[in-house]
């Protein structure tokens, strides 16, 4: 049966950059949704930037432009973004359309006909300079309990503890810096205490599996006992000046973001509809079919769980199926840090050359479904991409689709087929469910532990060693053809989470002219074409880098659009043009191709009489042996050399040498200086054999 899923993620403040937390969320959501659309689901993606509010109003007042454009232009960036970590919005809108006023005032007016709205006074600080009203957090002052100077009007960052603003001693406006006044005015309240909400949210967390448990537990929490009325009502208006939405009837009165906000969703979702011809009310109407899930971070599910279900219940709409709550971003264990350069924006992440695709195989495998914290530990990061998806999965087709080309013209062979595609069949519906339940992290356990069986079957089989025998065809055909068959499995299973990586795949090697499809796995592959290198391995040097290019320095004026920091960007931009420059004496491939490289081993090695730096080492290139003399007596023990792989290049020019002709030269690194923190041999990853050709 295909459903009709329709998917949001929340919708990000329009007044910042992306970074790593934020993609824990939307990573996560664009796999599922791509998962959705593999299994052949109508499934439909939207998110929009949160355009409203004080903060968004005061940023661009201080940048000199208009809200207007300073949404625009954060738009495209955030777009930008997104696109760059391969999240497939159908539709990536803004929360400032005619679309979402629209169905504010809808819904806004629909409460006001229930006799959910209510107009109360109350006081709060006002700014007599700035001549507006201060939210909180605009409010700074000496923390009432501790004392603690410059914390700001909702909690004290040095005791923790939570206060009202008008508790603080000493206020001031963090915008003028006046003292502010204290000042009435009405406001309009969305009467959650009401017992229709109540009864309502009562019976709607508590049924239908909606919430997860840890989030049902809050939700009990919030309501209180049965018979307890702790929901109270819910200040939706902010007075001007307020970038946002008039309220209908009501001059100088704007919808408070948050209102406004998960209303975006459905403005997003009527913009795809015109562009689309979908009906709107089919997904949203009281009687929707439809599913609908909200995937959002804990921090605002009071706002998803309470407030936004209640506000569609009785206004008329649908609820929403399930939401979706997950826990946040650490970095090596603490919290995102600009100062230890841990603060990672989405731009840095790809302006330093990293592959988007390291950190979705990195989330997926740490993201279990549930409102756990997930740690970005640098050091694993490192670990898991180069182990699992480099030396596991990429390596099966790197190391056997070769022989396929060389030997076989491309075609695979399979002794018993039926098997095979049954197993994939079964695989694939065990990877599924957990794909389905969020547990992301156990569907790749799963599917590593596919990759494991398949190297450990070429691991027996050693087709290097087959490819020898001109007898032993047969068998390099089939341990060939069956571990290209599991990379084709493992390269459906791990769309959703690499969908750059698998799509070429798909259309580069298995010659397909399209994507991967779910139902992929019940056919087999019957031909390869030549294997072009897939993904490089991740450096430590590049977290370095990247870790480096986000740290800010502590000097004061680190605002970023100050002039000062203008001409920083200015001079690090230079920097990375020179450095360019240094690099522009590149080779083509061709010459690179000339070099022949191998995997040797060292079949003996022995003091020279009379060399001071030499060692005489006999290398094995599989059948051939060469004589090198090579200049690492300082740094290796002849004994512990020998069995050991090494990189040789094996068509440099014979040399006549004092001790006798070296046939070649092995590949150490040192540094630049001469050799003064030591030399290090080459090796290769284990799989390699003496003989196989390095590029
Ligand atoms: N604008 C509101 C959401 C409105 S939804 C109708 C908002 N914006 S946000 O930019 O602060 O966050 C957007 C999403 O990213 C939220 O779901 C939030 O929980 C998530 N994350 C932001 N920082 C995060 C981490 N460090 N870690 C994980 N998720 C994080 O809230
Ligand atoms: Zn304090």
């Amino acid at each position: 049966m295909t459903r009709k899923i329709l998917v949001t993620s929340a919708l990000p403040y329009a007044n910042g950059a992306i970074h790593l937390g934020h993609l824990v969320e939307y990573i996560q959501t664009d796999i599922w949704v791509r998962f959705q659309k593999m299994r052949g689901h109508e499934c439909h993606y939207v998110c929009a930037d949160d355009t409203h509010g004080t903060p968004i109003m005061l940023r661009a007042e201080k940048e000199g432009i208009a809200p207007e454009d300073l949404i625009a232009r954060v738009h495209k960036e955030h777009t930008r973004d997104f696109a760059g970590f391969l999240v497939a919005f159908d539709n990536y809108y803004s929360t400032h359309s005619d679309e979402t006023r629209f169905y504010s005032e809808d819904i806004y007016k629909k409460l006001h006909a229930a006799g959910l709205i209510e107009v109360r006074s109350i006081e709060q600080f006002y700014d007599p300079k700035k001549q507006m009203f201060l939210p909180d957090r605009f409010i700074k002052g000496e923390c009432p309990k501790c004392g603690a100077k410059d914390q700001y009007g909702d909690s004290c960052e040095v005791c923790g503890a939570a206060y009202a603003p008008t508790e603080l001693k000493n206020p001031y406006s963090a915008v003028s810096g006046a003292t502010p006044e204290l000042k009435s005015s009405d406001h309009y309240f969305f009467k959650l205490s009401d017992p229709r909400c109540q009864a309502f949210l009562r019976q709607w967390t508590q049924g239908g599996e909606r919430l997860q448990s840890e989030a049902s537990n809050k939700l009990q929490e919030w309501l209180g006992h049965p018979g307890e009325n702790k929901l109270t009502d819910w200040d939706i208006s902010r007075d001007a000046p307020y970038f946002g939405f008039e309220i209908p009837g009501a001059p100088g009165k704007y919808f408070y973001v948050w209102l406004d906000a998960p209303i975006g969703y459905m403005g997003s979702f009527k913009n795809l509809c015109a562009r689309t011809g979908m009906n709107f009310d089919d997904w949203w109407g009281k009687d929707s079919a439809a599913e609908l899930y909200h995937f959002i971070g804990k921090d605002i599910l009071y706002f998803h769980a309470l407030f936004w279900p209640a506000e569609l219940e009785h206004a008329g709409y649908r609820t929403p199926t399930k939401v979706f709550a997950h826990g946040f971003l650490t970095v090596d264990g603490a919290k995102m840090s600009k100062s230890r350069g841990t603060f990672i924006t989405a731009a840095s992440y790809l302006n330093e050359g990293l592959n988007p695709e390291w950190l979705r195989y990195y989330y997926a495998a740490k993201l279990n479904g549930t409102l756990e914290d997930i740690d970005l530990s640098l050091a694993d990061f490192v670990a898991r991409v180069n182990s699992d998806l480099v030396g596991k999965y990429i390596n099966i087709a790197s190391r056997c689709a070769g022989f396929l080309t060389k030997f076989f013209d491309g075609t695979l062979a399979f002794a018993d087929a039926k098997p095979l595609a049954d197993g994939a069949v079964a695989s694939g519906q065990l990877v599924a469910e957990s794909f389905e339940a969020r547990d992301f992290s156990r569907a790749l356990r799963d599917i590593m532990a596919i990759a494991d069986r398949t190297n450990g079957e070429i691991a027996v089989a050693a087709p290097w060693t087959l490819a020898k025998d001109e007898t032993q065809r047969a068998a390099l055909h089939d341990i060939c053809s069956r571990a290209l068959h599991g990379f084709y499995v493992l390269s459906i299973l791990l769309r959703p989470v690499l969908p750059a990586l698998t799509a070429r795949v798909a259309r580069e090697l298995f010659g397909l002219e399209r994507d991967f499809a779910w139902s992929d796995l019940a056919a087999l592959p019957t031909r390869v074409n030549a294997y072009r290198h897939l993904m490089q391995r991740v450096e430590a040097q590049q977290i370095d880098a990247l870790v480096a290019a986000n740290k800010e320095s502590l000097a004061p004026a680190a605002d970023a659009h100050s002039p000062q920091r203008h001409a920083e960007h200015q001079q690090q931009a230079e920097a990375k043009m020179q450095q360019k420059s240094e690099w522009e004496n590149f080779i083509s491939i061709d010459d690179f191709a000339k070099v022949d490289l191998r995997i040797a081993r060292i079949a003996n090695a022995e003091h020279v009489d009379g060399a001071a730096k030499l060692l005489k080492l006999t290398l094995d290139l599989g059948g051939e042996t060469r004589t090198v003399f090579a200049g690492i007596k300082s740094a290796y023990d002849p004994a512990t050399l020998v069995g050991r792989l090494t990189v040789m290049v094996a068509n440099l020019a014979p040399r006549k040498m004092k001790f006798g002709m070296s046939e070649g030269m092995v590949l150490a690194a040192s540094d630049a200086e001469g050799k003064t923190a030591g030399l290090f041999l080459l090796s290769p990853d284990s799989g390699a054999a003496p003989g196989m050709q390095v590029k």
